[in-house]
């Protein structure tokens, strides 16, 4: 690990936000031809939330109020907004910008991020070379989604796996350079986006009767040719964070991988060599929630008082595109 940097982006505060209604297995049981049985064994969830009325701003803004007020920081100080997601309010403007509206955020810029799964890790990174680069101390980065506005209710292969949720995290720079982001490894391969995709509404295919028809303003995804691919992404790249940075099993307090599903999750633990207790796990509860899995568990966990400052993390993702990587920070928060 070079260790030239002058200063760290570490994380000094947290915020989350999940909306009241409860989607259990129950009910698609009722919906599609599935079961508790079949949901729980095959993927984890028991539950997810959904946003009935509101977007993704609305869960983006939640989870930076709970942040702003826990801590009690003037959002005018706030110089950033990065807001990760794949279900942004509008093509534009930027959800960032409809976030600073409503924080009050006035002093801020701001952009979205979308790197499908990977969304929050990507941001995290972008977000600390800002810190990193000296020329800003107040960096919000927010994963929101709300994957129920994508979800095809008919179809039994997806609509079990995702949910609702905002989470998000201010980064400031530290000049202890034992705490906060250290290093990350990141990819994108294109080659993967047929298994994994929106099909309209874009560019490629304008929304239209015919794209509406076609049913194609909704999640495509080829779930077996897609959960190989995330199993050996995500445990290749952490093993090689973790190599890069002379980090064994026992050195990591935890892996906060993306949940998308727990097999997946087992799987990159085992190569890893980190034992299911030190494993970041909410998957039961929110399903699959793509930008915001990541911080909400991480606020999670830390608000149990199960993360301690000096603990060392691994955060791991999967996502469309392909999108993938893994980050390696220090816990710096008391
Ligand atoms: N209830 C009951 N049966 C279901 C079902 C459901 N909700 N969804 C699929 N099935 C059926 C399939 O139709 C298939 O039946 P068949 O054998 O008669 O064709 C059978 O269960 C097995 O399907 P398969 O696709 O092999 O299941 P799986 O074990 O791969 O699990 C996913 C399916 C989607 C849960 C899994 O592939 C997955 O998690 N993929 C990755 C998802 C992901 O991570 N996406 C986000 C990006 S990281």
């Amino acid at each position: 690990m070079e260790n030239k940097k002058k200063m760290h982006a570490a994380i000094t505060a947290v915020g989350m936000f999940v909306p009241d209604k409860v989607l259990d297995n129950a009910y698609f049981e009722k919906i599609v031809d599935t079961s508790d049985e079949w949901i729980r064994t095959r993927t984890g969830i028991q539950e997810r939330r959904m946003l009935e009325n509101g977007a993704t701003s609305d869960l983006a803004t939640g989870a930076a109020k709970d942040l702003l007020t826990t801590y009690k920081i003037n959002p005018e100080e706030i110089e950033v907004i990065i807001v990760a997601t794949v279900t942004p309010d509008m093509f534009f403007p930027a959800t960032a910008c409809l976030v600073q509206d409503n924080i009050g955020a006035k002093n801020a810029w701001g952009f979205d991020m979308n790197a499908a799964c990977s969304s929050f890790l990507f941001a995290l990174q972008t977000g600390s070379g800002l810190i990193e680069s000296g020329r800003y101390k107040k960096v919000l980065v927010i994963g929101a989604d709300k994957m129920t506005s994508i979800t095809d209710y008919n179809d039994r292969n997806n609509c079990i796996l995702f949910g609702d949720a905002g989470a998000a995290v201010l980064l400031e720079p530290t000049t202890d350079l034992k705490y906060g982001f250290q290093d990350s490894l990141l990819k994108v391969d294109g080659s993967g986006r047929e298994s994994l995709y929106m099909k309209g509404g874009g560019s490629l295919n304008p929304s239209s009767h015919e794209t509406v028809d076609k049913n194609m303003h909704v999640i495509y995804q080829d779930g077996k040719v897609v959960f190989k691919a995330a199993v050996k992404g995500m445990a290749d790249i952490s093993y090689d964070l973790m190599e890069k940075n002379n980090l064994k099993g026992d050195d990591i307090a935890y892996l906060v991988p993306h949940q998308a599903n727990l097999r997946i999750i087992d799987a990159t633990a085992k190569r890893m060599g980190v034992g299911r207790e030190k494993v970041m796990i909410n998957i039961q509860k929110y399903g699959n929630t793509t930008s915001a899995t990541i911080p909400l568990c991480l606020v999670e966990y830390y608000r149990d008082g199960k993360v301690k400052k000096g603990d060392k993390l691994i955060l791991a993702a999967f996502g469309a595109g392909y999108t993938w990587g893994a980050t390696y920070l220090v816990w710096s928060m008391d």
